[in-house]
C-alpha cells in the first residue's frame, strides 16, 4: 500500500505528472515513438519490473534514468500510445516550460473533478485570468513587511508557548517521540494562524480539553486531503468516482469533511464581517491575518453579491491552508534527520547561534526576530542544502497547450504532459559536482560565510518563473526559527543512528505526492548543556 497520508494541494498538479509517469514505467514499451523525437530525446526504458524493483526508490530511479541522458530529459510514452509527456531536470528546459513560455504549460482541466470540492477555484489550481487576479492581491500582501512580521511573531509564540513545553516535556520523561507528526501538527496550527486567524491547537499537550470546532476543522481538513490523495492515486478513477455517486465509504466521510470545512470558512468569514462593519476609526487593532487582509484589499473588486465574495475569499484561504500545511513539516524532517546523521554540522549550526544571536540577554534563540533570523547565514545554507537532496515536492507537473520545442530540442505535443524532478536535479552531477549526493552545506556560502542564493532553474524546489511559491519566505521563517530553538536547546537523536550510513543512498522516502519519510522519524532528545 502507498501510504497517502501525504498531503497538500500540490496534489493537483504534481499528482498527474507523478502518477502518469509511474504509470508509463508500468505500462511502458522500449521502442521509440515513429514522431521522430529530436536526437536529444530518450524513450523511458523500463518495465513492469523495474518499477517493481525501483518502487522504494522511485525517484532515484528516475534521477538514475535522466542522469544518463545528454539533455537530461527523457521523453515517456504512454501504453498504446494512449499519452505522452517529458520528464526533465534541465535547468534550460525549466526556464522555458515555467518562465519563457510560460502560457503554453498549464496546470489544465484533468484534476478538475479530484480536487475541485475542496479547492474551489483557489489560487492553485486555476490558470489564466482566475489565478492572475488571486496572484496578484496575494504576491502584493506577501510583500508587505507587517504582514513578515506578523508570521514571525506568529511561529515564535507558537514555538515558545508550545512546541518547546512539547519537546521538553517529551525529554523529561525521555520518550521517543515522531518528530515528523511533532512537526505536521506544529505547522498546520501555524498556517491556520497566520491563514485565519484561528490557533486550533492540534499540538498541545492538553489537547484532549479542547475539542472545539477548530480542531474538528482541523482533522477533516486532514481526511479530506488524504482522500484527494486517493483519488488520485487511484489505479481506477472509475472506482472512486462511483463510490462518490452512490455516497459511501471514504467518499461519504469525504462529502460530510467538506461541508465542514465550507461552514467553518464561511461562519469565520461572517464574523469577520460583522466586526468589519463595527469597526470603529482608527481602530489600533488591525487584523493580521491573510483573510482579513484580503477582505481589506477585496473592498473594491467587483462581486455580484455577499455571497460570490465569501466564495473567493474562501477559496484562497483554504488554497493557502492546503499549500502550507505540510510542505514546511515534511521539509524540516529531512533536516533534522541529515543534522542526526551529521553531528559535525549540528555543531557549526549551534556555535553560529552562540556566536551570532546568544550575544546579549534579551536576544535567545528560543525566540528570535524576522531581523535576526537573517544573520544567520550557516543555518540558512543547511536548511537549503538538505532542501536540494529532499525537496518536498519531489515532482511536478505541467500540461502542454500547443506543439513545442524545448530549449534542449526536444519536442513537446500538444496536450501532453510536461513534467520536471525537483528531486533528480538535486542530484545531477552536472548541476552540482561529483559530490551531488552528500550534505555539505557550505556549498551555499561564500568566502565570507555568507548564503549565496543559486540560480531558481537550477534548485526549482519552491518551483519558478510567474507562479513560484508565494510563501517561500515563510517557510524559511518557519524552518529557520523551528531549527534554531529545538538545537539550541536540545540534541535530537535519530533512533537506531536514523538508519546512517546506510539511507543515505536509499533514502527512506514514500511513494506519496510529498516526499515524506517513511515510518516517521522516530527521536529521543537530550538536554544540550548550556554555555
Ligand atoms: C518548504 C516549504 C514549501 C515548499 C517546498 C513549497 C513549494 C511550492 C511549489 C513547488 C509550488 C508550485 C506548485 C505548482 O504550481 O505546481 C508552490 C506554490 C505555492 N506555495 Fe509553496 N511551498 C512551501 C511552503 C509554502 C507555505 C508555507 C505557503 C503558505 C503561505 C505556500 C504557499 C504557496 C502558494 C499560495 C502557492 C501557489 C502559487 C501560485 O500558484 O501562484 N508555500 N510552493
Ligand atoms: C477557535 O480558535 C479561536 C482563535 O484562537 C478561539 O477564539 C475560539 O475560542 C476557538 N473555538 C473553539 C470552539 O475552541
Ligand atoms: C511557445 O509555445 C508556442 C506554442 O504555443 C510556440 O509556437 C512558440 O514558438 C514558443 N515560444 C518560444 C519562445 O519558445
Ligand atoms: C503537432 O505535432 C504533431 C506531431 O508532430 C503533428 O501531428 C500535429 O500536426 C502538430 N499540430 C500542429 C497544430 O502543428
Amino acid at each position: 500500500m502507498l501510504d497517502i497520508q501525504a498531503t497538500f494541494l500540490f496534489c493537483l498538479t504534481v499528482s498527474l505528472g507523478f502518477l502518469s509517469l509511474i504509470y508509463f514505467i508500468v505500462h511502458n514499451y522500449s521502442s521509440p515513438p515513429n514522431r521522430a523525437p529530436s536526437p536529444q530525446s530518450y524513450p523511458l526504458v523500463g518495465n513492469i519490473i523495474g518499477f517493481l524493483q525501483n518502487r522504494h526508490r522511485f525517484h532515484d530511479w528516475v534521477a538514475d534514468m535522466i542522469s544518463s541522458t545528454p539533455q537530461l530529459t527523457l521523453q515517456v510514452n504512454g501504453f498504446l500510445g494512449l499519452s505522452h509527456g517529458i520528464c526533465t531536470a534541465n535547468p534550460a528546459n525549466l526556464d522555458h516550460l515555467l518562465r519563457s513560455n510560460f502560457s503554453n504549460y498549464v496546470k489544465g482541466s484533468r484534476f478538475h473533478d479530484v480536487l475541485e470540492d475542496l479547492l474551489g477555484d483557489g489560487i492553485f489550481k486555476v490558470d489564466g485570468e482566475l489565478w492572475s487576479s488571486q496572484r496578484k492581491i496575494a504576491s502584493h500582501e506577501f510583500n508587505t513587511k507587517s504582514l513578515k512580521h506578523f508570521i514571525s511573531t506568529t511561529v515564535q509564540c507558537q514555538i515558545s508557548s508550545r512546541l518547546l513545553p512539547y519537546l521538553s516535556s517529551a525529554c523529561d520523561k525521555e520518550e521517543v517521540i515522531d518528530l515528523q507528526d511533532v512537526l505536521r501538527r506544529f505547522a498546520f496550527d501555524n498556517i491556520c494562524n497566520v491563514a485565519f486567524g484561528v490557533d486550533p491547537t492540534w499540538l498541545d499537550l492538553n489537547k484532549v480539553k479542547y475539542n472545539s470546532r477548530n480542531l474538528s476543522f482541523v482533522c477533516a481538513f486532514d481526511h479530506a486531503v488524504e482522500v484527494s490523495s486517493d483519488r488520485f492515486l487511484s489505479p481506477i478513477p472509475a472506482i472512486w468516482k462511483m463510490k462518490r455517486l452512490l455516497n459511501i465509504g471514504s467518499e461519504k466521510q469525504y462529502k460530510e469533511d467538506i461541508k465542514l470545512i465550507n461552514d467553518y470558512a464561511i461562519d469565520i468569514i461572517r464574523s469577520k464581517e460583522k466586526k468589519y462593519l463595527n469597526k470603529e476609526e482608527n481602530e489600533p487593532e488591525r487584523n493580521q491575518d491573510l483573510l482579513s487582509r484580503f477582505m481589506d484589499s477585496m473592498s473594491n473588486l467587483g462581486f455580484h453579491n455577499q455571497d460570490e465574495k465569501r466564495k473567493f475569499l474562501r477559496d484562497i484561504v483554504i488554497s493557502f491552508i492546503l499549500a502550507g500545511k505540510d510542505s514546511t513539516s515534511t521539509a524540516l524532517t529531512w533536516f533534522f534527520w541529515l543534522i542526526a546523521g551529521h553531528p559535525h554540522y549540528e555543531r557549526l549550526i549551534y556555535e553560529e547561534l552562540l556566536e551570532k544571536v546568544a550575544t546579549s540577554p534579551e536576544q535567545s534563540p528560543e525566540s528570535l526576530s524576522y531581523d535576526e533570523l537573517k544573520k544567520l547565514h550557516f543555518l540558512h545554507a543547511a536548511l537549503s542544502e538538505s532542501l536540494r537532496l529532499f525537496p518536498p515536492v519531489p515532482i511536478n507537473s505541467r500540461l502542454t497547450v500547443s506543439n513545442d520545442t524545448l530549449s534542449s530540442g526536444t519536442f513537446v505535443g500538444k496536450g501532453w504532459f510536461a513534467d520536471y524532478s525537483a528531486y533528480a536535479m538535486g542530484r545531477m552531477e552536472k548541476l552540482w559536482g561529483p559530490d551531488c549526493r552528500e550534505f555539505r552545506p557550505e556549498r551555499w556560502l561564500d568566502d565570507d560565510g555568507v548564503f549565496e542564493p543559486c540560480d531558481q532553474f537550477k534548485f526549482p524546489v519552491f518551483h519558478c518563473g510567474p507562479r513560484m511559491c508565494l510563501g517561500k519566505d515563510m517557510a524559511y521563517m518557519q524552518m529557520k526559527s523551528v531549527a534554531a530553538s529545538v538545537i539550541y536547546k536540545f540534541e535530537v537523536k535519530a533512533v537506531d543512528g536514523g538508519g546512517y550510513p546506510e539511507r543515505i543512498s536509499d533514502p527512506p522516502y514514500t511513494l506519496s505526492l510529498l516526499l515524506k519519510m517513511r515510518g516517521g522519524l522516530p527521536v529521543k532528545l537530550e538536554r544540550r548543556p548550556q554555555r
